[in-house]
């Protein structure tokens, strides 16, 4: 190694704290996997085709639709939305990503509710230097305060709704009065919006202002994780510029072809989220009857803190002894709280029975 040299690397790289993701444990068919928010159901059936006529043509040599047209013409037809106002990304990070280096010039401040989806730092810190980050705790009942953001005075907001890891949703009226009353950019990161009452998403709403853009992943409810693809929807003049950054083939056409088929199946996508919202229902029902405090969950996953004298890192550690993998989080109010996501039914019990285990090892201490 020729050690007279250094790497030429931007300090704000070296000293970055990176996003830490949930594990991904070698084998996940031998453990419990309720830690990073994926869905416990295969993606619809109807995949299968659309991957098969890619691969038995051999179009894998040709470069893909730069623009993801046919998977935006689908969104279109699906969100009630117009195709100008979609830009596929690889994955909602990378939706975000491009929004932030669209927006944030040096020395702007960006304002997000703390916690929220831990990654918008880690994207502006990578983005540029010198940006002036404002995170302002959630109140005490896990709610935005809503004020306080606006006080930033930010050129961008950011916040998760359904937000991650609370579980709770903010209601349309308060997230619109929010965007009319400030002047900097407002991203609404709906990766968790199918598990919300109907209704509740604001993608309609992008069109008619200027100043919100919504950002959407087929990770979650549409069980494609694994498949990385995400969407942005604005305002139609300012999603055509955010094109002019972004990768020329920035995804895939196995990725495009695959989401596009999961969302024309919109019957399989909502048995999955029916079948999921009813096991969360049960499962909440049976944390709150252990004595756990579980606020109503808008995601397919819980925030739940475990009854009084319970100490939520060491549930999380037990779990894992068992071949449970939730998550928790040891910074600020989410550290009173495991997060967990909802598996299929059998696990949601045996992760209960084990649970109770738990506590009732702990019940001499009391
Ligand atoms: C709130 C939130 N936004 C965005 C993402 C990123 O999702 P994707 O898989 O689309 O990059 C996640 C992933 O867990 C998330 O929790």
């Amino acid at each position: 190694l020729n050690q007279e040299k250094s790497f030429k690397i931007r300090k704000e790289i070296i000293e970055l704290d990176p996003y830490v993701p949930g594990e991904q444990p070698g084998d996940p068919t031998k453990i419990i996997k309720l830690n990073t928010n994926e869905n416990p159901y295969p993606p619809s059936p109807s995949i299968d085709q659309a991957t098969r006529e890619i691969l038995d043509r051999g179009l894998l040599r040709l470069y893909p639709n730069p623009n993801s047209d046919s998977l935006r013409v689908a969104l279109a037809s699906i969100y009630g939305i117009e195709k100008d106002q979609i830009l596929v990304t690889n994955g909602s990070d990378e939706a975000i990503r491009i929004l932030f280096q669209s927006v944030l010039e040096s020395g702007d401040s960006y304002a997000y509710p703390d916690p929220t989806y831990s990654a918008y730092p880690v994207f502006a810190d990578t983005t540029l230097e010198r940006l002036k980050p404002k995170p302002i705790p959630l109140r005490e009942d896990l709610s935005f305060d809503w004020e306080k953001l606006k006080k930033t005075d930010s050129k961008l907001y950011c916040f998760a709704n359904p937000n991650a890891p609370t579980s709770l949703l903010e209601s349309k009226e308060s997230v619109l009065s929010f965007v009319d009353s400030v002047d900097g950019m407002v991203l609404c990161d709906e990766a968790y919006i199918d598990f919300a009452e109907p209704g509740s998403s604001l993608i309609q709403e992008t069109k008619s202002r200027m100043n919100l853009v919504v950002s959407r992943t087929f990770s979650k409810a549409y069980s494609l994780a694994g498949l990385r693809v995400g969407f942005l929807v604005g305002h139609p003049e300012f999603i055509q510029l955010l094109y002019k950054i972004k990768d020329s083939y920035n995804v895939g056409m196995l990725d495009q072809s695959i989401a596009r088929a999961a969302v024309l199946d919109q019957d399989y996508f909502q048995d999955t989220r029916n079948k999921i919202i009813q096991t969360r229902k049960d499962f909440r029902e049976k944390l709150q009857s252990l004595g756990f405090f579980v606020p109503e969950s808008s995601t397919n996953f819980v925030f739940a803190r475990p009854p009084k004298g319970i100490s939520p890192q060491e549930l999380f550690e037990y779990l894992k002894t068992k071949k449970i993998f939730v998550r928790y989080f040891a910074k600020g109010i989410a550290s009173q709280f495991i997060r967990i996501t909802i598996g299929q039914d059998e696990e949601m019990e045996v992760s209960v029975q084990e649970i109770n285990a738990f506590l009732e090892k702990q019940k001499p201490d009391l």
